[in-house]
C-alpha cells in the first residue's frame, strides 16, 4: 500500500482536533496509563536518563518524564507541535529539548537510554527502516517503547459499534482510519512489529496496552462522570500489563531491549 507523501502535513493542520482528543476521557486514559508504564520502565534503568521521543509531537508523553528529572529530547517534523511541547514543558516548570527533523533523514543526536516512538509508524510507508533508525538511537542495554493502534482491537470495536459486517470488512482491510486526523493509516499487528523489532536487534521484553476496557464500551456518556471515569482508569491500570488483556487493548505498547 502507498501512503501519500503529504501524510505528515495533516498533523500541523489538525492540532486543534488533537488537543480536543487528548482531553476526552479516552485520551486521558491513554496518557495516564502510559505515564504509569513509562514510570515503571524508567524506574528499571535509574534516575537522570537520556530519553528521546521520536514523533513526540506536543510532548504529552515527554513532559511528565522531564518533570521527573529525565533529560528529554523530542524529535518531530512539525514546528507547531514542537512549540506546543515547549509551552507544555514551561507550564510544568521544566524543559524539553526539541529538534525539528524527519525520521526519514534522522539527524545525528547520539544514543539514548530510552527511545519512544508512539503513534508514528502507522503513518509511515514501512516499519522496517524506521525501526532500524530507532535501534540506532538506542544505546546497548537501553530500551525502546513503540506504541500503535491494535488492529485486532479495531475489529472488536467495529463489531461493538457497527455489527458483524463492519467487523468482517475491517478484518479484511489493510488500512484503517486515524480518527482524529481523518486519514487512512497502515494496520501494523503487534505480532508483525514484534518480529520487525527482533530482526533489528531489539527483542520485545515486555508488553502493555491501554484502552482495554474503554474500547469495549459502546457509549461514551458515562465516561464523563468522574466516579465512573476513576473506576474505568483504575481498571485500565490494573489490566495494562496483564495477559490476555494486553492482546485486545485498543492501543498496544511494546518494550524492546537493545542487545
Ligand atoms: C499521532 S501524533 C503522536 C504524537 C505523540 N507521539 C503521542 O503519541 O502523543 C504523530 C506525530 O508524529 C510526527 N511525525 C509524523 N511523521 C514524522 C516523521 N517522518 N518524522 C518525525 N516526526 C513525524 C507528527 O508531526 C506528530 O507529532
Amino acid at each position: 500500500m502507498v501512503l501519500s507523501a503529504a501524510v505528515t502535513d495533516i498533523f500541523s493542520d489538525q492540532l486543534a482536533a488533537w488537543r480536543a482528543y487528548t482531553e476526552t476521557p479516552w485520551g486521558r486514559i491513554r496518557y495516564q496509563v502510559v505515564e504509569e508504564t513509562l514510570r515503571r520502565e524508567t524506574a528499571r534503568l535509574g534516575p537522570g536518563l537520556r530519553i528521546l521521543d521520536v514523533g513526540g509531537g506536543d510532548g504529552m508523553d515527554a513532559v511528565p518524564l522531564a518533570v521527573r528529572g529525565h533529560d528529554v529530547t523530542i524529535l518531530d517534523q512539525s514546528a507547531r507541535w514542537l512549540e506546543e511541547a515547549r509551552q507544555r514543558a514551561a507550564t510544568a516548570n521544566t524543559r524539553v529539548r526539541t529538534v525539528l527533523g524527519d525520521l526519514s533523514e534522522p539527524p545525528p543526536l547520539g544514543e539514548f537510554d530510552i527511545v519512544l516512538c508512539h503513534f508514528v509508524l502507522q503513518y509511515r510507508p514501512a516499519a522496517a527502516l524506521d525501526v532500524a533508525r530507532l535501534a540506532d538511537y538506542t544505546r546497548s542495554g537501553g530500551v525502546a517503547s513503540v506504541m500503535l493502534p491494535n488492529p485486532a482491537a479495531g475489529v472488536l470495536r467495529q463489531l461493538i459499534l457497527a455489527g458483524p459486517r463492519a467487523a468482517l470488512d475491517d478484518l479484511d482491510s489493510e488500512i484503517t482510519n486515524a480518527v482524529t486526523f481523518g486519514h487512512p493509516v497502515r494496520k501494523i499487528p503487534a505480532v508483525e512489529l514484534d518480529a520487525t523489532l527482533g530482526q533489528a536487534g531489539m527483542p520485545v521484553v515486555r508488553r502493555y496496552a491501554t484502552r482495554i476496557a474503554n474500547d469495549l464500551l459502546a457509549t461514551n456518556d458515562l465516561k464523563y462522570d468522574s466516579v465512573y471515569f476513576n473506576d474505568l482508569l483504575a481498571l485500565e491500570l490494573a489490566l495494562c500489563d496483564q495477559e490476555p488483556f494486553v492482546r485486545i487493548g485498543g492501543m498496544y505498547q511494546l518494550i524492546c531491549s537493545k542487545t
